[in-house]
């Protein structure tokens, strides 16, 4: 039977797999921070050595992409540092790396939904460690290790989009959403549905893209969010970038293309309003 080693235990990607692996019988072992520092080479040394694994989840991340602005090192260390020493270890042990990655790795003034090798120029520190990430793991173990970017991910349990809005309806009248910021909204059950099946198909290693379909403004997702929740929808009202300033610049428009997951035999990623429906209707 495969072994899974699931790092970051604890984060919404790394909470679902491991569910999701636990339901299914599969033999899986989800480490967090403090029981598996990926910045810290000889613990990387000794927990691969210890458990073997056949597929190693990346889900470890510096997911702050406002404070990465100040503290990019520190950032670096976990989204840069912490996967190049994973890919090392597994090229010398064996293993597959899964390794995940984000749509800020684009400068956002597409206009057509980015492919997997379309350029790159990110905006921010959080994006250009995870960059230098996704080179590392490249340079280190070519062909056994996937990167897969998606996109603002929600589901929990850590901080994300979705809890915010339904905790600002409850506290708030009205909530400004910005319009000129549109991406994928990406259930982080389905895209560990998605990564457990890469893990398990025999997909030649690289590049690929998982996001749910479609695409929507942070102020469509916020009114999908309100309605699905019984609130007024128009309660959330419209604003732009230029009136909510952050540390941290969002690409304006960074859609991912799912054409190369599809083109791997891989299932076509669900409408992000019908994922946004489930996640709304669990309890
Ligand atoms: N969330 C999004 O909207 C989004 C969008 C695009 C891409 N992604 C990518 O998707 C992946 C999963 O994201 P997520 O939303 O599940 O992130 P998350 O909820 O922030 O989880 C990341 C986990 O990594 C842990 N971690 C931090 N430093 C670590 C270290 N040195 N060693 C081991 N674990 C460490 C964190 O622990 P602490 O909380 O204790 O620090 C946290 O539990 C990441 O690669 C992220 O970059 C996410």
């Amino acid at each position: 039977m495969t072994r899974w080693l699931i790092t970051g235990a604890g984060g919404q990607l790394a909470t679902h797999a491991f569910e999701q692996l636990t339901d299914a019988g599969d033999n899986v072992v989800a480490l967090d921070e403090h029981q598996f520092d990926i910045t810290d080479a000889d613990i990387v040394t000794a927990t691969l050595a210890e458990h073997r694994p056949d597929v190693l989840l990346n889900a470890a991340a510096y997911t702050a992409v406002d404070a990465a602005e100040e503290h990019e090192d520190v950032a670096s260390r976990v989204n840069e540092l912490g996967p190049r020493l994973l890919a090392q270890a597994l090229s010398s042990q064996g293993g597959r790396l899964l390794h995940v990655s984000t749509d800020y790795v684009f400068a956002g003034d597409a206009t057509a939904p980015y492919e997997i090798d379309d350029p790159v120029d990110p905006q921010n520190a959080y994006g250009r460690t995870k960059l230098a990430g996704e080179r590392a793991v490249r340079a280190a173990l070519p062909d056994r290790s996937h990167v897969v970017r998606t996109a603002w991910v929600y589901g929990g349990p850590s901080a994300n989009f979705v809890d915010t809005m339904l905790r600002l309806e409850q506290e708030r009248d009205t909530v400004n959403v910005v319009t000129d910021e549109v991406g994928c909204p990406t259930y982080v059950a389905d895209l560990a549905t998605g990564l457990i099946a890469l893990g398990r198909a025999g997909v030649p290693a690289g590049t690929l893209h998982f996001v749910n379909s479609g695409q929507a403004s942070r102020f469509d997702f916020a009114r999908e969010i309100f309605r699905l929740a019984g609130a007024d929808p128009e309660r959330v009202r419209p604003t732009d970038s230029s009136s909510f300033v952050t540390a941290a610049k969002r690409p304006a428009w960074s859609v991912l293309s799912s054409a190369a997951w599809v083109a791997a035999g891989l299932a076509k990623p669900r409408r992000w309003q019908d994922a946004l429906a489930d996640k709304l209707s669990r309890p």
